[in-house]
């Protein structure tokens, strides 16, 4: 079992990430891999679930916050992963992308063995400069930051020349 954490909350969640790694499906990397994610005071535990076609295998933490989403939680408080064995495992990168879509930067984020050893960190030291919500509201036509709002004549004169390239007239 993992060494107590400096946070409660991630402790609960380490527990339970071991616990469910028990069921990993992962007969092809026999790397079994469990998460536990915090939403609305309530803990979504997942394990990562492969594939005989092997790009389908699904990462334990993305499994996590879909079993939240789908209750309901749009807000993850915290995230707990118990993966590997000799060092402890950290979310891949697709995971971090998906994980910051859901949890704010400060959110705390544990990773550990099974033996016990982890780290501590957060969301944002996981995923800095993070893309997200944010670029696509300010790409938005008509909002602040887009193209359009900046240089409205060559924009829409960019738009009248790709219309007569493709247009056929
Ligand atoms: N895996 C996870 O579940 N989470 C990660 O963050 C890294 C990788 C899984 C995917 C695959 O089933 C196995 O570990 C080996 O890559």
């Amino acid at each position: 079992m993992p060494p107590r954490t400096a946070k409660p909350e991630l402790d609960k969640l380490l527990r339970a990430a071991l616990q469910v790694r028990r069921n990993a499906y992962a007969p092809y990397s026999r790397f079994p891999v469990g998460a536990a994610v915090l939403a609305d005071g309530r803990i979504y535990a997942a394990c990562n679930v492969e594939n005989s076609s092997y790009p389908l295998a699904v990462c334990a933490e993305r499994n996590a916050i879909a079993a939240a989403v789908a209750a309901g939680a749009r807000r993850i408080e915290a995230l707990a992963v118990v993966g590997g064995s000799g060092r402890p495992t950290a979310p891949c990168g697709g995971c971090r992308q998906v994980i910051a879509e859901f949890a704010p930067p400060d959110a705390p984020v544990a990773y550990a063995t099974p033996e016990g050893a982890r780290v501590e960190t957060t969301v944002g030291a996981l995923l800095p400069a993070a893309f997200g919500r944010k670029d696509l509201t300010a790409a938005a036509p008509g909002s602040k930051g887009s193209r359009a709002a900046r240089a409205p004549g060559k924009v829409r004169n960019a738009a009248r020349a790709r219309g007569s390239r493709t247009s056929g007239r």
